[in-house]
């Protein structure tokens, strides 16, 4: 009864072990969270406020179609000051998170068979985007040898007449891993005419190598961004979509059309996130940091392979061949007889199968009863 395009989906595997992992602790079983990638931290009080202030003020209704103004302004403000970029307000929709944008951008720019450039691994939704709207993901392997990056020889290679965008997330969501300046300028290079569609949620979550964004590279770009990650918001369902001038009046017109705007209060959040003191975030990069450097040593401690050591997001994609081939059987063990809740590779693509990807976002202590556990498992298994 339902279309054929969304017979198939996949879930998405990391919200199906958190599903399982919810459901052992109403039954009593300590679980440690290292499937999700969601901050453990509370939202900053000043942005709590700007939201609770926003709505006992009438700033209920609903906005311009693209956001708030004041609010697309201090994100053209934050990419200038950050990047030295110059974006216009008039280029920036204001969505309910980086995924609704994900699909405004994909629905407008995807015709049937449409190829779109990625790597594999690559965060798990965005094959389902591509194909729910008729489009065909062009996948690249990359793995540990390539540092887990995208080579701008083999996207060029890649490119056909098909090829609608070349879809890049650095950061990057499983890997960590962050494209430095030469590849970005090199990928803006080959892909010429076509646009690059850059992920950048997990912009300023950077511990070793420099922060970039694809716009100072090329104009010719789609960036998707928003406030979960690094902002600790992802209850909040606040991104945003920057597009080029010429496109952004389609774009607006699918944003009406399907959402209309987006929450007016939390936009005022979002004002707050970005004009407001920084040292809470600046706190928990640095706690971050922490808590990779511990994990990434742990676990090779216990026997899994890291050839290449993630320097962003908060996630380590770990090499568990020596224990296993099959990344969801693992992971389901795992949850089942310690407790322990990972994210099975295979959620990001077959290039990650045979891998496990650790979240930190959750603290040191919760992060070491982990590590303990993992460790006796294994040992006992005699692995
Ligand atoms: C790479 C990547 N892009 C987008 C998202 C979705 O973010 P949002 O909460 O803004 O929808 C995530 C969430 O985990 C992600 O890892």
């Amino acid at each position: 009864m339902l279309s054929e395009k969304v017979a198939n989906i996949p879930p998405f595997y990391v919200m199906e072990v958190l599903e399982r992992a919810q459901q052992l602790e109403e039954q009593g079983k300590s679980i440690i969270h290292l499937e999700i990638g969601e901050p453990d931290f509370p939202t900053a009080e000043h942005i709590c406020n700007a939201a609770k202030d926003a709505m006992c003020t009438g700033n209920t209704k609903y906005t311009h179609s693209q956001g708030l103004i004041e609010l697309r302004q201090a994100i053209a403000k934050n990419y200038k000051d950050r990047f030295d970029v110059d974006i216009s307000p008039e280029q920036i929709i204001v969505t309910s998170g980086t995924s609704p944008a994900m699909l405004l951008l994909f629905l407008a720019l995807i015709d049937p068979e449409d190829e779109i450039i990625m790597s594999n691994p690559h965060y798990a939704c965005y094959p389902n985007f591509v194909t729910t709207v008729g489009g065909v993901p062009d996948f690249i392997y990359t793995n540990e040898e390539n540092g887990f990056m995208l080579q701008p020889e083999e996207v060029a290679a890649h490119i056909n007449p098909k090829t609608k965008a070349i879809l890049i997330n650095s950061p990057s969501n499983p890997t960590g891993q962050v494209l430095p300046d030469a590849t970005l300028r090199m990928l803006a290079k080959v892909a010429g005419d076509i646009p690059i569609i850059s992920d950048e949620i997990y912009q300023g979550l950077v511990y070793e190598g420099e922060d970039h964004t694809i716009l100072e590279y090329t104009d010719n770009a789609f960036v998707l961004n928003g406030f979960s990650k690094l902002y600790a918001m992802t209850g909040w369902r606040l991104g945003y979509l920057i597009a080029p001038k010429e496109h952004i009046r389609t774009l607006q017109k699918i944003q009406q059309n399907l959402f209309i705007s987006t929450n007016t209060f939390v936009q005022y959040a979002g004002i707050a996130a970005l004009e407001g003191p920084q040292e809470q975030t600046e706190e928990m990069v640095d706690t971050y940091n922490k808590r990779r450097l511990y994990l990434i040593k742990r676990l090779r401690d216990i026997g899994f392979d890291i050839k290449v050591e993630p320097k962003g997001a908060y996630y380590v994609l770990a090499d568990a061949r020596k224990f296993g081939d099959d990344s969801l059987k693992m992971s389901r063990d795992i949850l089942e007889d310690i407790g322990v809740a990972i994210t099975p590779g295979i959620d990001f693509g077959q290039g990650a199968e045979g891998h496990l990807r650790f979240s930190y976002a959750n603290s040191l202590e919760n992060i070491m009863e982990g590590m303990d556990r993992l460790e006796k498992y294994l040992s006992d298994r005699q692995i």
